[in-house]
């Protein structure tokens, strides 16, 4: 099995917070993250698609089709955006790392074929860094 990797990026906005839990509360659990005026990151993602060299082409997956998917399902809706107000998957879900990797991969997962493996590694900062692989 060989695993094929895509590095891609987006800027976006969050707020860490609960409705249902009072600003100390959530002053406490997630400190700056909590800015009600919210803040952003700079996001790197990778996708890794594993799975058997296709004799044929050579290739586990197109690194072309995988570009193209990473950038309609995941950098058009979420680069430069607000990810609490203007990405629906988070109108009611906290977007930590931990969420949007989740995300990501629910949103890919359909579009690799189902005998590849799938997993979503993403940076919140260059230090602190998520992976996802559906289970
Ligand atoms: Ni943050």
């Amino acid at each position: 099995m060989v695993t094929v990797n895509r590095k891609a990026h987006f800027n976006a906005a969050h707020r860490l917070y609960r409705k249902d839990w009072s600003d100390e509360k959530n002053e406490a659990v997630f400190g700056k993250c909590n800015n009600p005026n919210y803040h952003g990151h700079n996001y790197e993602l990778i996708v890794s698609v594993t799975g058997n060299i296709d004799p044929e082409t050579g290739f586990v997956v197109d690194v072309k089709v995988l570009k193209d998917l990473i950038k309609s399902e995941i950098e058009d809706a979420f680069d430069h955006k607000n990810l609490n107000v203007e990405v629906a998957e988070f109108n009611e879900l906290n977007p930590t790392a931990e969420n949007i990797a989740v995300v990501i991969w629910n949103k890919l997962r359909p579009h690799i074929a189902t005998d590849k493996k799938l997993e979503v590694t993403l940076y919140e900062t260059p230090r602190n860094f998520v992976s996802y692989s559906g289970a």
